[in-house]
């Protein structure tokens, strides 16, 4: 299938060396972690194909994704994976227009095998290379088939390495307003769901054992933290679950799964809306949004709706399959950097620790 306007063909109108009159086609690709996907996406918006090949069977059994494995893995599987994404989406690789690509965060040799591809396929094919932040990735799944967001917009980016409320102010612009102090949501919930025996990762265990249980079954601490309403703090947490398992065990109790689960998550969702009605209530935001793999909690989800609800805020969040690690949004965030002009070198080196710039965001926006 070609995306529209196709029939305008490959010489139409110039706009600053872009050509405007026919959907431009990224290569999205993404293996910052344990996920190896390709995606194309028309326009920064429209999916044509996004191939995930999850490498969760792989690092189940060691209770954790394990670097080096997962690196091999992304050698052996990239290019069928760019393969099948170029088949789903019916295009030749000498139909894409630009090639973006995660730059980082995460794991170094996992990023390096996706960086690498983009940049062989950037040269032979002679396109932009376009190196995205991970973060940026994520919030940007929030545009995939939809409109632009409406600013301000307040933005909760929850996943296994981030806990970041940022402000978008306007399309090129945003204020970190928090963030957490020691441990990322996600990795609350994948180090508590360890200890309560349940598989990696984490999050999605523990949503389905708590579907079960009674939240209210075991009295948890909330961190709140002094004169900053926007960060939060997750081990104090994770530590009395931990706390609370031993004592039980050793004094012979049966632990339920179900109800630790649901008390924990709870907890987790308690902590996050606070910070996200704190941010409503200080800046009046026009929308708020979700973004990152614990965006796929569904109690973290009506939560939020809920606390949007109440404030008359339009809410938005990725479909689950958007919201953990794929390369449409890679794709998706790519292509803003494509119209504001900001293609990377061929030289382009990954980071393990790539901060998110502001301008990596929503660099641009058609209204
Ligand atoms: O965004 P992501 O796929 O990768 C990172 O960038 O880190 O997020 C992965 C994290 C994991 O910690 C996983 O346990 C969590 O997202 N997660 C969830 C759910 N699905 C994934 N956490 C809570 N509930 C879920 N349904
Ligand atoms: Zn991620």
């Amino acid at each position: 299938m070609r995306p529209q306007g196709k029939a305008c063909g490959r010489s139409g109108r110039q706009h600053g060396g872009m050509d405007l009159t026919r959907p431009h086609i990224t290569l999205g690709i993404e293996t910052s972690c344990d996920e190896t996907s390709a995606a194309v996406v028309a326009d920064g918006r429209r999916v044509m194909a996004n191939v995930i090949s999850s490498q969760i069977p792989l690092h189940q059994r060691y209770g954790g994704v394990v670097p080096e494995l997962a690196s091999r893995k992304h050698v052996e599987l990239i290019v069928p994976v760019i393969r099948a994404a170029l088949t789903e989406a019916g295009l030749a690789l000498s139909e894409i227009d630009s090639i973006a690509v995660t730059a980082g965060p995460g794991l170094i040799g996992a990023l390096l095998v996706g960086v690498a591809a983009a940049k062989g396929l950037a040269w032979a094919l002679q396109k932009p290379l376009l190196a995205v932040n991970h973060l940026a990735g994520h919030i940007a799944a929030n545009f995939l088939e939809r409109d632009e967001p409406e600013y301000p917009a307040l933005c909760l980016v929850v996943s296994g390495g981030h806990t970041d409320l940022l402000l978008l102010t306007a399309p090129d612009r945003a204020m970190l307003l928090g963030r957490t102090l020691d441990d990322a949501a996600g990795e609350a919930f994948d180090k508590v769901a360890r200890a309560l025996g349940l598989p990696y990762p984490g999050g999605p265990a523990i949503q389905a054992a708590a579907a079960g249980g009674d939240p209210n079954a075991v009295d948890l601490p909330q961190a709140r933290l002094l004169g900053d309403p926007f960060s939060t703090s997750f081990s104090g947490l994770k530590t009395a679950v931990l706390n609370y398992l031993n004592r039980e065990r050793q004094a012979g109790r049966t632990v339920s799964v179900a109800d630790v689960a649901a008390s924990f998550q709870r907890a987790v969702v308690t902590a996050l809306v606070e910070r996200v009605e704190a941010g409503i209530a200080r800046y009046q935001p026009r929308e708020v949004m979700l973004a990152g793999g614990v965006a796929a909690n569904s109690e973290l989800r009506s939560a939020v709706r809920a606390a949007a609800e109440r404030a008359g805020v339009r809410f938005r969040f990725p479909p689950p399959r958007l919201c953990t690690d794929n390369a449409a949004m890679i794709a998706a965030a790519g292509y803003r950097l494509w119209r504001a002009g900001r293609a990377a070198p061929l030289s382009l080196n990954p980071s393990a620790n790539l901060p998110l710039g502001i301008a990596d965001v929503v660099p641009w926006s058609d209204k």
